[in-house]
């Protein structure tokens, strides 16, 4: 790997620890202005300093991240779809790698959409955007969407995680399941889990704490974190379970008082 990759992968994956919390606000690609979301300035801004990096579309970075922050960025480059659309998985690569470069990110991010209609046109357009991180040193983060019709369990999961990693990509954002070690075990690049749709806090603690404990490198978190009563204490306690190893009920301490 090149130093400039290296480099760039060490801003994301904190060398200290070898771990991540990487702050997701990238869902308006395709869900507009979802809830927790409708400012985005306004939301990014009081959570930004507890997170290791954050994953969003250039539109959200040009307009609600100022331009001397240096927070290492994780661009959303695939999209072209809605949730009023036909089908989520018909995403295409939506950004040039020359615009990443301009923006100065960290890394690049798109979506693979295995069994679905567009299992091809996705997984064709990471091998694509894979060459063109490799010829420029930006590593790429592949997103394990789900199909409705498939269920988020250790068979499919592990095989969207390992097809992303034998295309190339650096890293693979996927969801915790049951047997979730066994994912981690055949995946030979780092895995950050996705948080999902909002659930109580706790259980949202315990998720993370359960990834990282069975070999996850982090989170890659939006919901969870941004629609939370209290962002600010759901950040700072998932980064105590993530870099620390804090216990589930340590952090959910920590949240309740920053609640306060
Ligand atoms: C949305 C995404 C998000 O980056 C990913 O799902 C993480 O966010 P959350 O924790 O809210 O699931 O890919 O399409």
């Amino acid at each position: 790997m090149d130093w400039g990759m290296e480099n760039r992968i060490s801003r994301i994956i904190k060398p200290d620890t070898n771990r991540t919390v990487m702050l997701a606000v990238d869902h308006g690609y395709f869900l507009g202005p979802t809830s927790g979301l409708e400012d985005p300035a306004k939301t990014i801004e009081p959570i930004l300093p507890y997170a290791d990096s954050l994953m969003l579309t250039r539109g959200v970075l040009r307009t609600s991240v100022a331009p001397k922050s240096d927070i290492p960025i994780v661009l959303r480059v695939s999209g072209g779809t809605s949730i009023v659309g036909k089908s989520l998985a018909n995403e295409n690569i939506t950004v040039s790698m020359e615009d990443a470069i301009k923006l100065n990110v960290s890394a690049v991010a798109l979506s693979i959409f295995v069994g679905s209609d567009y299992e091809k046109e996705t997984l064709t357009s990471l091998s694509r955007l894979v060459d063109a991180g490799e010829k420029y040193g930006i590593p790429v983060l592949a997103v394990t969407a789900v199909g409705k019709e498939m269920a988020r369990d250790v068979r499919y999961l592990g095989l969207c995680c390992r097809i992303a990693a034998e295309l190339g990509a650096h890293i693979v954002k996927t969801y915790y399941c049951d047997n979730f070690n066994r994912i981690v075990k055949n995946c030979p690049v780092p895995i950050v889990i996705a948080g999902g749709k909002k659930i109580e806090e706790k259980k949202a603690l315990e998720l993370a704490y359960n990834a990282v404990n069975e070999g996850a490198i982090g989170v890659d978190m939006g919901r969870n974190i941004f629609q939370s009563d209290c962002p600010q204490g759901m950040i700072k306690a998932v980064r105590e379970i993530v870099h620390n190893k804090l216990s589930v009920k340590a952090a959910f301490d920590l949240y309740k008082s920053e609640k306060k």
